[in-house]
């Protein structure tokens, strides 16, 4: 049976695209979703304001949702705030819940919250929560999907800068790997990736892939110029497609601008077309 997950990222509420707004909720709605991933940056500056807007916009899309916060919903120039209210306004407008999971019969999502206050940019990934959520999918038969969400990514390809990433992640990976994992979704770089191989996966003798969703609807779209992204995940095991949708400014619409279609093997997940 075929399942569908959007993934979309970094939405930056405070410094948003607004005309994109209702067509992104109109275009979520026609995919019909079977989860939404959202994978942190839900505000600009962690303002009471912007988590209100980013709760009602949550609040329009009515399907089972993960969420894990970013670097940017924990306030920034307010030290006490930063350090002893740090996720508060999230966890008040947003979810309560900081290790987010779903489950069906074809796909297990954990999420896990890499945002800290001590660390201005980088994220930091924790290792007892990796060994419960590997634990989980050491349960699971081959034909459910294992994704694993976090807002900063685990391994990108060079030229990102290490900065990027979240401190140590190659035993995070490697112990995900180890329990099969078949995809990484995060955000943070306001680029998208589809089909990004993790270098931890080297040598290991499985292939899980790191998928990047870059910014859905903030302003700040960085090295992708001109446009607002998600991804549209499609799996039937043992086929699954990833989908990259783009926003046009001037077209205002929503375009489909790549996809790749994965075969599944005892080694991992390997391309099979490109689009
Ligand atoms: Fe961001
Ligand atoms: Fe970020």
């Amino acid at each position: 049976m075929r399942k569908t997950i959007v993934h979309i990222s970094d939405l930056h509420f405070g410094r948003i695209n607004k005309p994109l707004i209702q067509p992104l909720i109109d275009k979520i709605k026609a995919v019909k979703p079977d989860v939404i991933v959202i994978s942190g940056d839900i505000t600009m500056r962690a303002r009471t304001k912007e988590f209100v807007a980013a709760r009602d916009f949550l609040k329009s899309l009515d399907f089972p949702q993960i969420i894990v916060p970013g670097n940017h919903d924990i306030p920034l120039y307010n030290v006490y705030s930063r350090f002893f209210r740090s996720l508060n306004k999230f966890r008040h407008y947003i979810t309560e819940d900081l290790e987010p999971a779903y489950r069906d019969d074809r796909i297990a999502i954990y999420g896990l919250n890499s945002a800290r206050s001590f660390a201005l940019v980088r994220g930091v990934v924790d290792m007892n929560q990796i060994r419960k959520i590997c634990a989980e999918f050491d349960k699971l038969p081959q034909d459910v999907l294992r994704i694993v969400v976090t807002h900063h990514p685990f391994d990108l390809p060079d030229g990102f800068g290490a900065h990027n990433l979240q401190r140590k992640p190659d035993e995070a990976v490697k112990l995900l790997i180890n329990s099969k994992v078949d995809l990484m979704l995060a955000g943070h770089t306001h680029k998208s990736l589809i089909d990004h191989v993790p270098k931890q996966a080297n040598g290991r003798g499985y292939t899980p892939l790191v998928i990047q969703a870059g910014t859905s609807t903030s302003v700040r779209t960085r090295r992708e110029s001109y446009y607002n992204s998600f991804n549209i995940i499609s799996v039937d095991y043992p086929r699954m497609i990833i989908e990259n949708v783009f926003w046009d400014r001037e077209s205002c619409e929503f375009f489909s601008k790549r996809s790749r279609e994965f075969q599944h093997s005892d080694k991992g997940w390997g391309v099979v077309g490109i689009n």
